[in-house]
Order: C-alpha cells, then sequence, then structure tokens
C-alpha cells in the first residue's frame, strides 16, 4: 500500500496530480503538504473534503517542525511513504520583482524537505522541476537532459539550486530521488497570472491582453494532465537517480497562442497591447523527451489543437472559481479554515 506525501498540492500542478490520483490509483492514502500561499487554493481540492484516505497538512516546507506534522500524518494513514515535491514560488515575474522568496522555499525548503524525507526512509522522493533551468534555446536545437544547467531568471537559478541539492542527497546519501524537468503547463485551476489563463480572464472581460516585447518568444506546451501522467510514470516507473524531461513538441509563438485564444473566445485582436519586455526574458524552450517515452513508455495524449479548446471551455465553465481568485474571495475559503 502507498502512502503519497505531495507538497504543493493546492496549487495549478499538485491539485490536477491529486486528481489525477483519485481516479487513477484510490487505493492509495494522500497527505497534501501546502503553506497555502497566494497560489495555493483549496477550492481546488473540494473533490476531497471527507475522503478517509486523504489529509491536508497547511505548513511550509521550509519549517521542519511542519514537514514532520505531513510525515506524522502519512505514518498515521499506514503504508510505505513516497514524496513528490511540487511546492515552489513559480512566477517568473514575480521572481524579478523580489528574488528572496524563491530562494527560501524553493532552495531552503527543498532542502528541510531532503533532510526529512532521508530521516523517515522514504520509498522514493520525485523532484518536480522545470525545463527553465536550462536556459534559453536560439532558433534550433532541444533540451536534452545532458544539457548544462544555465538557469537565467531568480525563479529558475532556485529551481536549478533545488535541483543541485536532490542530485547532491543521491550522490552523497544514495537518496532514492528522481527528477523531472518539465516544458510550460496550461490547463484548469492555473493561477491567472500566467500566459494562457490570464489571456483567458482578460479577453473574457475585453481587457488589454499585454504580450511581452515583440510576441516571438517561443514556448513548448503541454496540457498538465499529460504532465501529471508522467510524473506518476517516473514515480512508479523511474530508474532511481534519473533525470527525465518531459515535453510534448508542441512550440508556439507567444502571439500565436494569444490570437488562437482570442479566436476560440469570438474577440478582436485589436484587444492586443505589445508592451516592455520581461528583463532577461528567455527566448525559447524547447525539450527532447525521447528518454521519458523510450523507458517509461510516456507519450503525451492530449493535442493542443483539442486541449486548449478544452481549457478555455473550463475557465468558462469555472466562470466563479476565476472571478474569486481574481478578485481575491478565494481567500476567504482559507480564513474561515484557519484564521488566514
Ligand atoms: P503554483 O504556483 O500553482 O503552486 C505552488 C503551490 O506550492 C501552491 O499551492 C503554494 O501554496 C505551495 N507553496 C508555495 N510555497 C510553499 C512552501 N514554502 N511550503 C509549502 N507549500 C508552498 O505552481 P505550479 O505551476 O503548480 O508548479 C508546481 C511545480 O511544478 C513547481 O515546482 C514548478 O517549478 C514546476 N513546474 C511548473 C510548470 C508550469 O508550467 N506551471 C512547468 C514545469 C515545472
Ligand atoms: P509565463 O506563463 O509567465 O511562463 P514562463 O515565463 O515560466 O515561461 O509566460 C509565458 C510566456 O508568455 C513568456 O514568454 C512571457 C510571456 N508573457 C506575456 O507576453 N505576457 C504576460 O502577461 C505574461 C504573464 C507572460
Amino acid at each position: 500500500m502507498k502512502t503519497l506525501i505531495v507538497t504543493g498540492g493546492a496549487g495549478f500542478i499538485g491539485s490536477n496530480f491529486l486528481h489525477l490520483l483519485r481516479v487513477s490509483r484510490p487505493e492509495w492514502k494522500l497527505v497534501n503538504l501546502d503553506a497555502l500561499t497566494y497560489a495555493g487554493n483549496l477550492e481546488n481540492l473540494v473533490a476531497f473534503e471527507g475522503a478517509a484516505n486523504y489529509r491536508f497538512v497547511r505548513g511550509d516546507i521550509a519549517v521542519r517542525e511542519d514537514v514532520e506534522r505531513a510525515f506524522a500524518a502519512a505514518v498515521e494513514l499506514g503504508g510505505t511513504v513516497s514524496v513528490v515535491h511540487f511546492a515552489a514560488e513559480s512566477h517568473v515575474d514575480r521572481s524579478i520583482q523580489s528574488g528572496l522568496p524563491f530562494v527560501q522555499t524553493n532552495v531552503l525548503g527543498t532542502q528541510v524537505l531532503l533532510d526529512a524525507s532521508r530521516a523517515h526512509g522514504i520509498e522514493r522522493f520525485v523532484h518536480v522541476s522545470t525545463d527553465e533551468v536550462y536556459g534559453s534555446l536560439g532558433d534550433s536545437g532541444y533540451f536534452t537532459e545532458e544539457t548544462p544547467l544555465a538557469p537565467n531568471s531568480p525563479y529558475s537559478a532556485s529551481k536549478a539550486a533545488s535541483d543541485l541539492l536532490v542530485r547532491a542527497a543521491i550522490h552523497t546519501h544514495g537518496f532514492p530521488a528522481l527528477v523531472t524537468r518539465c516544458s510550460n503547463n496550461y490547463g484548469p485551476y492555473q493561477f491567472p497570472e500566467k500566459l494562457i489563463p490570464l489571456m483567458i480572464a482578460k479577453a473574457g472581460d475585453g481587457e488589454p491582453l499585454p504580450v511581452y516585447g515583440d510576441g516571438k518568444n517561443v514556448r513548448d506546451w503541454l496540457y498538465v494532465v499529460d504532465h501529471c501522467e508522467a510524473i506518476l510514470a517516473v514515480l512508479e516507473r523511474g530508474k532511481l537517480g534519473e533525470t527525465y524531461n518531459i515535453g510534448g513538441h508542441n512550440e508556439y509563438e507567444n502571439i500565436a497562442i494569444v490570437r488562437r485564444v482570442l479566436s476560440e473566445l469570438g474577440k478582436p485582436e485589436s484587444l492586443i497591447r505589445y508592451v516592455k519586455d520581461r528583463p532577461g526574458h528567455d527566448r525559447r524552450y524547447a525539450i527532447d523527451a525521447s528518454k521519458i517515452e523510450r523507458e517509461l513508455g510516456w507519450r503525451p495524449r492530449f493535442r493542443f489543437e483539442q486541449a486548449l479548446p478544452l481549457t478555455i471551455e473550463w475557465y468558462r465553465t469555472h466562470a466563479a472559481w476565476l472571478q474569486r481568485v481574481r478578485n481575491g474571495a478565494y481567500r476567504e475559503y482559507l480564513v474561515r479554515q484557519y484564521g488566514g
């Protein structure tokens, strides 16, 4: 019997991962350790309320006592414990405003979690990282697992630091960890500060859509369910100590994404505003995911042409969720349950 501590399970990808497990691994026991920063939203997880195999622990991964509370909850549920580590400060623009919370959570928090996980003799630890640790590509080429780390933003630098701490734990202590590095995700429950949900939200309200620089920066988009299935494959079948890139060969310029959102919503391109570029803006990300395809048999199931409309439809049918995030009302739930 498996018990999983999922960190950051109230965020975008973590909550999608929990939903995937609820359906595909109903016998697993789940502990969600999340600090509920601005990016954590318990309204993503109403389906888990009262579930016998699920515990929510509000806590900070950088505080050992909080992490110990999550382990205590896992021990109480029984079974062999593994950890899937999503919790992070995740937005590049915020890291440009202030790098410190990124170092605190992504670097210090990961080390605290590694120390506690090692002390508890866990079975497996999946560290969820990002393709941004590889830096930026020119017009051609792909990131492989051998591409040297060359992060350019405080966000990606803090993620690269955490990857190296995981590597050190593997190398020094024989710690049973695996690392995943995925490209940009989109899908349900994504906080509307990231490109796709921000554009959906603004276009829906007829507000101008801010496109940074010339709009020709390229990202490699993957539907969040595909990412979650890849993480599950790595957790269950990955080789200890290995790193796996995850991506779907789905590169688009930002301006193409923005135009597509507008056309899906039947809104005019006159809403597009080119604005001042992001400082240090990485030009292009593109993932070579052949290792996970070859070794673990994972492949993306969703095509962009299908999953982008699905995502837009999700935001349309969850207009109240989106509105409560945008006007801050989603925090009320938190205040009622946890006093702030
Ligand atoms: P997110 O910002 O939506 O969610 C982060 C979650 O972590 C939130 O629930 C937040 O409350 C929690 N958290 C933050 N600091 C914490 C702390 N100190 N202790 C406990 N919990 C804390 O992020 P996301 O987009 O779901 O990303 C999840 C992970 O996947 C991150 O590690 C990110 O680097 C990685 N990743 C994201 C993408 C993407 O496109 N979003 C792509 C590749 C990798
Ligand atoms: P983002 O979703 O922040 O992800 P990341 O920076 O981690 O790749 O941004 C995706 C791309 O969209 C990136 O090239 C920056 C650009 N972008 C805009 O042009 N306008 C915006 O308002 C935002 C948030 C992003």
